[in-house]
């Protein structure tokens, strides 16, 4: 009749790719939360001392999490969630403003 939550995440996964790599994560969850449940650490380095950075508040708050989604740049990872084919990449050091349309 009930299934346990764990279960139920298992089964509903999508494929998305960091830096290349294939990772599998459950489409309800963010970005960052499936970066850190798949050992991807430090997701940026920063631009001046190129301290190594995680997400630390997943609010939207901290700026630790900032990565490239699908060719965007400076996308705070704890604010997006997953999805099919994502393409994320890795940022490091200082940002990068995105080229004008
Ligand atoms: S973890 Fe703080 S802004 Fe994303």
């Amino acid at each position: 009749m009930f299934k346990p939550m764990a279960e139920v995440a298992a089964s509903r996964t999508v494929d998305l790719y960091v830096d290349g790599r294939l990772i599998q994560a459950n489409p309800d969850q963010t970005l960052a939360l499936a970066l850190m449940e798949a050992g991807v650490s430090p997701i940026r380095h920063t631009a001046v001392s190129g301290a190594p950075r995680a997400p630390l508040c997943l609010m939207g708050v901290c700026f630790d999490c900032l990565v490239q989604v699908d060719g965007r740049a400076n996308v705070q990872a704890c604010m997006v969630k997953v999805s099919a084919g994502m393409r994320v990449v890795l940022q490091h050091g200082a940002r990068a403003l995105e080229p004008q349309a």
